[in-house]
This record gives structure tokens, sequence and C-alpha cells, in this order.
């Protein structure tokens, strides 16, 4: 595997998934926190960062820990490091350096660069420059203002590049990061969704023994993916929970379970949807609507799991990016939403806890699911919020309106589908307002609720653009809602990007 050590770049995440797609494994560790050295390490890694190596407090390794054991490649502020820790000199930038450039390569035995087009295109994000490099470097690129835009360490499998090779601006970025994993650091490029699925599986088999294993199923991708892979592993000694909390989608809880029972899975449907809403009575404020949810949730999964004997073990869908420590260089970033479902179950009933998809990024995740079998339907699903409707119902929640945007959002999303939109946006619902505007029905004025509808296109809903739908498409979506939900007289679309908006309203 390949270790990719964290000095906070915004890209370390897209390093890593450039060593996956090269079907090489690759773990992401912080800077300060870097794991015992094995001989399964078969290089290093080491990423940007948003700090300066000229300030004093600015994130460090020792080289030594690795240097001459295995490759390393640095990128960026790695680069930099690596070059003023063993004697060079790092200055601020002439002209800050962002963007594109030409990429000169200078010599050309280095077989980091082998392959590569004589001028190819590379993109810079960098403040200061390496002005002097130490005696036992040498340059092997430059660009037009940067001299130093890759270096190899004489006699040693060291390199450092002032470029991004993650960013697919950097048109031949892959081709130097296969030539560093596969050609320098001599991994094999086996790690598949196949492979994963086999080796998981035995080693659930191993870890978990006869020991039952209760988990909570969502209707979503992960928890989906992570159930069917422990029940490939012990079968109904998975015992699978699945929870009406009255904030679904329409027919949600009923087609859900269903395609869990048609999978095969030993899954009890548990309608707690009374619960809910009374522990949501009289609460408007989002967060404190959250933490009702998260509280009952966590009620009502007690409840049942204590009803399974012996049980031992938690399982849970988390991914990888909810794991990667995040290294805070700048000071822990601000809660902007307290995502529920983060948290919170692992310390019930003192239970072990056991997450396959622990190691996966979400387009992985899919792969395996694919690998799996499970259908199309499941794993292209849009991404739907723990805590649902709810905080797409601004202010209190009750019954009356749970129901009114149920019937709102089938439309909107049965529209999506029926016209093949669906897949073309990352993730699609509406929002319950709590305005009511004047219209005017027949002769009669009405005086009724507003709805917005909300598209994005995303990567990964850390940014998102709201989806450019074909205006006939809203019309005849807006035109079917006021007629045929009663109650609504105005829809509205949302043409916001995240940031400055967020995906949901609240
Ligand atoms: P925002 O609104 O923060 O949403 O731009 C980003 C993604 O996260 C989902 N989301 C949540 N998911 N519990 C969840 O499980 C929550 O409390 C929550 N809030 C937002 C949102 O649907 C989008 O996919």
């Amino acid at each position: 595997q390949i270790l990719i050590l964290d000095f906070g770049s915004q890209y370390t995440q897209l390093i890593a998934r450039r060593v996956r797609e090269l079907d090489v494994y690759c773990e992401i560790h912080p800077f300060n926190h870097i794991p015992a050295f094995t001989p399964n390490i078969k290089g290093v890694i080491l990423s940007g960062s948003p700090c300066s190596v000229r300030d004093s407090d600015s994130p460090r390794v020792d080289l030594s820990q690795f240097r001459g054991k295995v490759p390393v490649l640095g990128v960026c502020y790695g680069a930099q490091l690596m070059a003023q820790m063993l004697g060079g000199d790092v200055l601020p930038s002439q002209h800050r350096e962002y963007g594109r450039a030409k990429l000169e390569i200078i010599d050309d035995d280095s077989s980091l660069l082998a392959g590569l087009s004589e001028t190819s295109q590379v993109w810079m994000s960098h403040a200061d420059t390496i002005v002097r490099i130490p005696d036992n470097f040498r340059i092997i690129a430059s660009t037009d203002s940067v001299e130093v835009a890759a270096f190899k360490i004489e006699n040693e499998l060291s390199y450092g590049i002032q470029f991004h090779p993650e960013v697919t601006h950097t048109t031949e970025g892959k081709q130097l990061l296969h030539n560093f994993v596969v050609g320098i650091c001599g991994c094999h490029q086996d790690w598949t969704a196949e492979s994963f699925v086999e080796s998981t599986i035995h080693s659930l088999r191993m870890k978990i023994g006869n020991d039952k294993v209760v988990m909570a199923l969502s209707g979503g991708v992960d928890s989906t993916v992570a159930a069917t892979l422990v029940h490939r592993a012990i079968g109904d000694n998975l015992y699978c929970i699945f929870v009406d909390n009255g904030l679904l989608r329409k027919n949600e809880f009923e087609e859900v379970l269903h395609s869990y029972l048609d999978m095969g899975l030993n899954i009890k449907g548990v309608d707690a949807v009374q619960q809910f809403y009374k522990s949501l009575k009289g609460l408007e404020d989002p967060e404190d609507k959250r933490k009702a949810i998260g509280r009952t949730f966590i009620e009502v999964f007690d409840q049942e799991a204590h009803l399974i004997q012996d049980v031992k073990w938690l399982g849970q869908g988390t991914i990888y990016p909810d794991v990667i420590e995040s290294v805070s260089v700048k000071g822990p970033s601000a809660t902007i939403k307290s995502h529920h479902n983060v948290g919170g179950l692992p310390d019930l009933m003192n239970l072990k806890v056991v997450e396959p998809l622990n190691t996966l990024f979400k387009d992985e995740v899919r792969a395996v699911g694919r690998t799996l079998g499970i259908s199309d339907k499941i794993l292209s699903r849009h991404p739907f919020p723990g805590p649902g409707l709810a905080i797409r119902i601004l202010g209190e929640i009750t019954p009356e309106r749970v129901a009114i945007l149920q019937e709102v959002d089938a439309i909107f999303i049965n529209g999506l589908k029926k016209h093949n939109l669906y897949h073309d946006v990352w993730q699609a619902g509406t929002m319950l307002l709590p305005i009511q505007s004047v219209g005017v029905m027949g002769d009669e004025r009405t005086y009724e609720r507003v709805v917005a509808l909300r598209a994005v296109t995303s990567v990964d809903g850390m940014t998102a653009d709201w989806a450019h739908l074909p205006y006939e498409f809203l019309a005849e979506v807006s035109n079917d809602i006021i007629n045929r939900v009663k109650g609504v007289n105005r829809v509205v679309y949302d043409i916001s990007s995240k940031p400055p908006a967020t995906i949901e309203w609240e």
C-alpha cells in the first residue's frame, strides 16, 4: 500500500482517489499521527498544505522515518518541505502561481516522468517557491516561471513536484502517479472491487465468528452495501433493523423493506412513526429537530436491539471520508450542521463496532455493491438525509405537513425519472416553506402554501451547483403539483449554489 501523509491540503483525498484508480490500496494519515512502519508500505506521498514551510509552526515530519527505506514523493508543500528540511531555500513566489503551466522535462532518464509528453500541461497552486535546492538534488523539470518544478534526490528514490498531479487539469498526472506507485514503488495493481469483496468477507468471518451482529439500515447505498457484505460473511446472524420514522418519502418504507426482503436479508421493519412525531412536537429550530430525531432513533434502536439475545456487534455503513482524520492546520472547522448519523450509536450497550466500508470512497462503495449484485435502483439512488423530511419542512413537523410534502416530493422525483433527468442530478428534493401566498383558482382567491424544488449537481455534496433543469420540465412539474396537491398554490425553484447556500434548507 501507499501511505499518504496529510498536511491539510484540500486535494489530499483526491491523491488517494487517483492512487485507488490505479487499483492500488492507499491510506491517508495526518502528518502528526503516522502509523507504525510495516513492510506493507511500499511508498510515501507527502501532500500539499495551506501552510507555508517558512512559518515556524508549519506542519513537519521527520523525513528520516521513511526516506531511504521506501520511495517518497512530495507534492507542492510536501516538495518544499523536503527541499527546505534538507538544506535548500523556499521563498515567497515573485508572483503567485495558480493555474495552468507547461512542464518542460529537463532530465528524461527520470522514471518519474517517463512517458510524459515533452511539454505537458500541469496545474500549479502555490504562493511559495523553491529557489535553491540542496547539493544532492537534481532538477528534472521546469516551467516558465518555476525552475524547480520537479526534482529527484540523487542516489535515492525520493522526488518532489511543485504541481498537483492529482487534479484533472494536470493532463498527464495519472501517468506520473502510475510511474511513482507502480514503476518506482513496485505496487501490484490488484486492489479491485472483487478482491475487496473476497478479502472483506474472509476477514469478517474471522473477526465475527459465530457472534450476532445488529445493524440499522436506512435504505441508502452505504448501509445496504455494508449489510450485504456482512450477510455474505455470517448469514442470518446479522439482524437488520429498518425504522419507519414517518419522515421518509412517499411509500419508501414499504418499498425499501420489500427490496431488503428480496435480497434475503434478515430484516425487521419497525413502525416508530408516532414516537418520532411526539418527540418533534413544538420544535422549530433545525438543530433541535436533528437532536430529537437522533435521540428517538437511539431509543428505538436500543429497544429493538435488546430483543435480540446475546448480540455482540454493531454493524455500521461508515465510509472513508467520514473517518479520515482531518488535519486542522487552520483551527477546527466550524460546525455548520450537525449530521446526526455521525457518532451516537457506538456507545450503545457496549457493542463492538464493525464497519466494513470504512476504507472506501463513495464510488468504490457503489462498485462493491455492483460486484455483490445489488440492484442499480438502490445503488444509484440520490442521497437522502437521516432526519428526512423533517429538515425539509421549515418550522414545526406535523403529520399533515409531512403528507403534503410527500405528495409534492413524489411528483418531482417521479417527474425526474419519467423525463430521464434523475441521473443527471446528484440530489433532488422539495421544501415546504413556512409561508402562504395569495393565488387565484377559478374565481376564488386562495391563500395557500409555497413549496420550493431543489435539484443540484455535485461530486461529493461538499460543493454543489443548482441543476439547470429544462424550463418545460419545471413548468410541467409545477403544474402537476399545484393541480394535484391540495393546499399548495405556488412552486419556486431554488437557484442557489453551495457555498454560499447549502443543499438542504435547514
Ligand atoms: P448540506 O445541506 O449540508 O447537505 O449542504 C449536504 C449533504 O448532507 C445531507 N444532510 C444530512 N444527512 N443528516 C444526514 O444524514 C443530516 O442531518 C443532514 N443534513 C444534510 C444532505 O441531504 C446532502 O446530501
